[in-house]
């Protein structure tokens, strides 16, 4: 990626101060997907990165997870796999606890999610902040017995070590850090 298609990417989402908490500084997304440049700049990216990896399948986390994971599937023509918040999927999952900043919460995958032996998988959010989420999204999809190839972020907010916990599963990869 070009510092000109990074600055094309960044400029493109937007900061909402106080959201949706008090001191969060939140990362809205919706002015990239609206911006059809900035679309286009980060799934093209996206294609030729992944396009050599031999992936049998993308892993979306629920819900943002959803939108890049499944344009790249389509985009590399093979399956696409959602890891969902609990209560949500209808067959047999497997479930993971993690941690909040205040509880907890838990993420799912259907138990025969991914149909084809010894998967290869790329796992992919829109942003890697503490790391619990994609922490227990990489656990899932090991649990599975698939193979976690690596995970894929667009946003990794560097100051928060997300990155530490997801490197003991797959190498982490993200696009843009702040
Ligand atoms: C956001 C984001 C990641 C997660 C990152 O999702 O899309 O999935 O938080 O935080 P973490 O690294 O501290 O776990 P959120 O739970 O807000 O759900 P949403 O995508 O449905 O808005
Ligand atoms: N998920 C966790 N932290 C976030 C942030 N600062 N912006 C957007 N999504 C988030």
């Amino acid at each position: 990626l070009s510092l000109a298609e990074k600055k094309i990417l960044s400029d493109s989402i937007r900061d909402i101060k106080d959201f949706p908490q008090e001191g969060v500084v939140f990362k809205d997304i919706t002015t990239l997907l609206n911006n059809k440049e900035a679309y286009q700049v980060l799934m093209n990216h996206l294609e030729n990165r992944y396009r050599s990896y031999n992936l049998d399948y993308i892993a979306g986390i629920d819900s943002r997870g959803f939108i890049f994971g499944a344009a790249l599937a389509d985009r590399l023509k093979i399956g696409f796999v959602p890891v969902r918040k609990k209560g949500k999927l209808p067959s047999t999952t497997v479930c993971e606890k993690y941690e909040l900043e205040y509880g907890y919460d838990e993420v799912e995958i259907h138990l025969d999610a991914f149909p084809k032996k010894d998967a290869r998988v790329l796992l992919i959010d829109d942003l890697l902040a503490t790391g619990g989420t994609a922490n227990a999204a990489s656990k899932l999809i090991k649990n599975v017995n698939a193979n976690l190839i690596e995970v894929c972020f667009l946003l990794n907010l560097t100051f928060l070590s997300g990155a530490t916990k997801i490197e003991k599963h797959a190498p982490v990869y993200s696009i843009l850090e702040i």
